[in-house]
């Protein structure tokens, strides 16, 4: 019963695609994560990334990767941002950037930063970004084609009652 709530809940989330996002706002964006990438706690892998995430409602929230000693307890920072952002009531996104110190690479994020993007829709931006600003900009559902979502759990099932 919890879960069928769950769904309907999760199917509510709108897609929200950032074309219309100015300039100005992806390089405001861009360097809300490079300061965020600065609160990174990677002493394992020295890797530092930041990502900030902007809200339908037009509020960033930031994040680092905090990594542990038992390290696959490590967050990324794109996990960060979207935890901190749904903890606090918000869902629907138009937009991510992501930063690291890779100089001649864009960040991308990990598989299961992908998939955790994807819960919140498919047709919002992520912006892929260099130290020196430059990005690539991708839609999740770029990153993560042929994805399992929510609306997936909603789907028609083969009956399984007799086997419960
Ligand atoms: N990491 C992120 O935070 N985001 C990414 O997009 C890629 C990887 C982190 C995880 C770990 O703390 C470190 O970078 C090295 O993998």
């Amino acid at each position: 019963m919890d879960q069928v709530k769950f769904n309907s809940e999760a199917m509510h989330i709108k897609d929200h695609s950032s074309k219309h996002l100015s300039q100005e706002t992806v390089k405001k964006l861009i360097n809300q994560s490079q300061e965020a990438k600065k609160q990174a706690y990677c002493p394992y892998s020295k890797f530092r990334v930041g990502a900030a995430l902007l809200t339908l409602e037009n509020k960033v929230f930031t994040g680092c990767n905090v990594e542990n000693a038992c390290n696959n307890l490590g967050v990324c920072a794109e996990r960060t941002a979207i935890f901190k952002a749904v903890s606090e009531g918000y869902r629907n996104f138009k937009a991510i950037a992501v930063a690291s110190d890779l100089e001649d690479k864009v960040i991308s994020p990990c598989g299961g930063c992908r998939q955790v993007l994807r819960e919140f829709g498919s047709n919002w931006d992520v912006y892929l970004s260099k130290p020196d600003g430059s990005y690539v900009k991708k839609t999740v559902e770029e990153l993560l084609p042929i994805p399992f979502g929510p609306e997936d759990i909603a789907m028609k099932k083969v009956d399984i009652s007799h086997e419960c």
